[in-house]
């Protein structure tokens, strides 16, 4: 291959400065990286659904949604995602990345500005990189996202109801009240956050925040997203949205699955999920302030331990692996630079005495480390 030598380079780069990823078949046991925070991939009703979508409508959607490929099981998923949320429409994507990507390439260039939260997700940065008129704002600063906008021009606020990698929360009713669209990437709040897990759809009507992202692969335990907004928005990006007019619907089968994962977060089971996820937050919050590990400031499902240096973060990382507890250990360019961290993640599904092990085993390696250094 012509490029050999480029790609080893690059990649040696990568190993020397200990940020290198690589693969690894995840282990089912102790498990405290994952996004399914209500357990919804393990569903009985979740998988029968898949099951019977399968026999009914085939493996694979055959091709994309404006040839043959958008089927019954996706437009009912579409009439129920809009009647959840209040929204006039809803489009349906492969995956988060993909709706942020072609929303933002269509959209962007119809604003004389866009402006993002510094923190916002890769999607939306590489969507947006392209243009020359956007700007980023000081995370979660509403004040500084005012700053940023063009006056007297129209303007898209763009950020995250529930922050990816801290678990912390935008400022979504200042940002709303700004003279700006606003557009919320919904990928940790939907199924968790409010009353039926609506988050974004239950708090805000579409005219304060025109434009949500729906992932399907975090806490409805599926894959997929959709872009819930109005149906002028949709009707727009059915027409020139390059990801979705060119890409393969997601299947049929996937699409049931979705829409029964809803129905179960709006079910008293969806409340009584959510509540057992709350507990299970608390319950690690409190033994780690007891335990004297100072956790990043989120209520959410996401907590984060900052260890600073990505030797530390590895170090910390492979200790609990061997103990047989996994969570994530985030690296620059993931954030930024010197802000290396752990990235522990609840479900609905943690046993107690899971969580108080797990709180053990890492109060131990983070205070044997810091013994040893400063962190
Ligand atoms: C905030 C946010 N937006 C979008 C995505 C992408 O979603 P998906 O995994 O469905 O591609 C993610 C997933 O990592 C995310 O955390």
């Amino acid at each position: 291959m012509q490029i050999q030598g480029v790609l080893q380079r690059q990649l040696e780069l990568r190993r020397q400065q200990r940020r290198h990823r690589s693969l690894s078949v995840a282990a089912a046991a102790r498990d405290f990286s994952a996004n399914d925070y209500l357990g919804l991939s393990q569903h009985s009703q979740v998988r029968a659904a898949f099951q019977q979508g399968i026999q009914q409508w085939g493996a694979g959607s055959g091709s994309s949604p404006l040839v043959a490929g958008y089927q019954t099981p996706h437009a009912y998923l579409r009439r129920q995602l809009s009647e959840w949320l209040e929204r006039d429409n809803v489009l349906l994507f492969s995956s988060g990345f993909s709706a942020n990507q072609c929303t933002m390439r269509a959209l962007a260039p119809l604003y004389e500005r866009v402006v993002l939260d510094r923190l916002s997700h890769a999607s939306l940065l590489d969507g947006v990189r392209e243009q020359r008129h956007w700007k980023r704002f000081a995370h979660n600063d509403a004040a500084h996202a005012k700053k940023q906008l063009k006056p007297e021009a129209t303007n898209l606020i763009v950020t995250e109801s529930v922050f990816s990698m801290d678990g912390d929360s935008a400022p979504l009713s200042e940002l709303a009240a700004l003279d700006a669209d606003l557009w919320v990437d919904d990928a940790h709040g939907l199924g968790i956050v409010g009353p039926e897990g609506r988050s974004v759809g239950g708090q805000f009507s579409q005219a304060q925040v025109p434009l949500v992202t729906a992932t399907f692969g975090k806490a409805l335990g599926v894959m997929g997203a959709a872009l819930v907004g109005t149906d002028s928005v949709t009707d727009y990006l059915v027409n020139f949205g390059r990801e979705f007019i060119y890409s393969t619907a997601f299947p049929a089968a996937q699409a049931a699955a979705v829409s029964a994962a809803i129905k179960i977060v709006q079910s008293a089971e969806g409340t009584q999920l959510r509540h057992q996820l709350a507990t299970n937050i608390a319950l690690f919050s409190d033994l780690a302030a007891r335990a004297n590990i100072p956790l990043g400031d989120s209520r959410h499902a996401i907590q984060t331990l900052v260890v600073g240096s990505d030797a530390n973060v590895m170090r910390i990382g492979e200790a609990l692996s061997s103990q047989g507890f996994k969570c994530g250990t985030i690296r620059p360019p993931t954030v930024p630079e010197g802000t290396a961290r752990l990235r522990i993640t609840l479900t609905a599904q943690h046993q107690e005495a899971n969580i108080r092990a797990f709180v053990a085993a890492l109060a131990d390696c983070y205070h044997q480390l810091t013994e040893t250094q400063a962190v």
